[in-house]
């Protein structure tokens, strides 16, 4: 059953009342031409640190730290992530599976908390061994491509004893964003060109301060929820404007949780359910898209936006059109949402995660190829795709799932933690190989 879905859609429906769509911002230029930034195509995959690392560090060294998500779980609403891949100590074995898969681009996430575990102290060795995956990634001919935040904050802005003013909210946090933004850039600069100041924070933002869900877990609270919206889009305008200044060719993305809400006259007369959600897509992009040189979208599923299709939403993998995380199969709304955030942006576009969770290897490709073939579609119909990255590299932490779904394209042996390529990861390799593009 997909919690996170329903519930916090059902709370922000609850909280937004009467509606509108949101008005799609005036662009200075609209019908200039929109070409790709780069002139290869980037075929890619990503992970994410908190999903990825294992903690790498013994709790007696100076430089232990937790995370928000690490406090979330001793309060018991997630379950402890232990040690992931380990791909903070095996970082070598992700890029050996990189290598093999033939990918031209890697996206991988910084953990804050590691590099900042305590207020303005830096643990210097793991920025060097940050610094060093980008180097080792582009010395394979791989572009590493550096997502700032992934979700989590270090727990030195968290308060579980008062969740009022932490996180987003903590007055604290955007200076140390920005310091911490300009040192990881000056650091990665010679080596990454392409940055992503915060994954999804639309989806993160809904869903920790109206789901109540996750971090910091504020239930039915819209003013937080408009205050935490706010500021995370201030502070990911700082981080573009640092990212631009330290390295003035950088790609600024900007990637966002984008569901393919379906419009139903009948479940949802007045529209205001599919209004909410469209909000959710795009509240936060629209206040920040003029500082990025690239659109990121995550696209998962359709779904029809209605409290009775909520409901029914999330039974778990029930036959070929459905993952484990319950999420309905519909590849044309891949063809949809590529439009729809074209029309409304006019910025070159990458599909920065599409995946699900399956054990179904067969699933797996035709997902995969289907999609694929959707992206395909987009563009011979006008529309600027720069990239597609298969989420993910190898089976990971999902979030309040835990381990219970494999999205990854390779799996691993839990003893040698080597990487395992499956026969979906076989087929995205000989895909690429025979799909160089444009
Ligand atoms: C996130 C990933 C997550 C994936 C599948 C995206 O929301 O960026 O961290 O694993 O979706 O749920």
């Amino acid at each position: 059953m997909n919690k996170r879905l329903l519930f916090s859609t059902f709370v922000a429906i609850g909280m937004a009342g009467c509606v509108t769509a949101p008005t799609p911002p005036r662009l200075a230029n609209p019908t200039a031409p929109v070409p790709p930034v780069d002139k290869h195509f980037w075929w890619g995959t990503s992970t994410s640190s908190f999903q990825n690392e294992d903690e790498g560090l013994s709790k007696t060294s100076p430089y232990y730290f937790k995370t928000d998500w690490d406090v979330f779980a001793d309060e018991g609403h997630a379950p402890h992530r232990g040690d992931a891949s380990s791909s903070w100590t095996r970082f070598d074995a992700d890029l050996a599976a990189v290598k093999l898969l033939g990918v031209n681009h890697f996206r991988f996430s910084i953990e804050w908390a590691r590099v900042e575990p305590r207020p303005g102290v830096y643990d210097e060795a793991a920025i060097r061994q940050y610094v060093r995956m980008a180097r080792e990634l582009r010395a394979a001919g791989i572009e590493p491509i550096v997502t700032l935040w992934h979700f989590t904050f270090p727990s030195w802005l968290y308060d579980k004893n008062d969740k009022s003013a932490v996180n987003f909210l903590n007055p604290q946090a955007r200076p140390h964003w920005n310091a911490f933004v300009r040192r990881m850039v000056r650091e990665l600069k010679p080596y990454v060109r392409a940055y992503v100041p915060q994954n999804e924070p639309n989806g993160a933002v809904q869903l920790g301060y109206l789901g109540g869900h996750w971090p910091p877990g504020l239930l039915l609270r819209p003013y937080s929820y408009k205050h935490a919206l706010q500021a995370s889009a201030d502070m990911f305008r700082d981080a573009a404007n640092i990212i631009h200044q330290e390295r003035p060719d950088a790609w600024v993305i900007g990637i966002y949780s984008v569901p393919n809400w379906k419009r139903n006259f009948l479940l949802d007369p007045t529209g205001m359910t599919y209004n909410t959600m469209m909000r959710q897509n795009f509240d936060h992009l629209d206040k920040v898209y003029d500082t990025v040189d690239v659109i990121g979208v995550n696209y998962y599923y359709t779904q029809d936006a209605a409290i009775s299709a909520f409901l029914n939403h999330g039974q778990g993998e029930v036959g070929s059109r459905y993952t484990q995380m319950g999420w309905q199969i519909v590849p044309e709304g891949l063809y949809d949402v590529l439009q729809t955030v074209f029309k409304r942006y006019r910025k070159p576009l990458i599909i920065s995660e599409n995946g699900l969770g399956t054990q179904s290897e067969q699933k797996k490709i035709r997902y995969f190829r289907d999609h694929i073939n959707q992206m395909r579609r987009a563009m011979a119909d006008g529309v600027t795709v720069q990239g597609y990255f298969a989420w993910t590299l190898v089976d990971n932490f999902e979030w309040t799932e835990g381990y219970t779904a494999n999205f990854g394209l390779t799996h691993f042996d839990p003893k040698t933690k080597v990487r395992i390529l499956g026969p979906s990861a076989l087929w995205y390799r000989d895909f690429i190989r025979s799909h160089p593009m444009p």
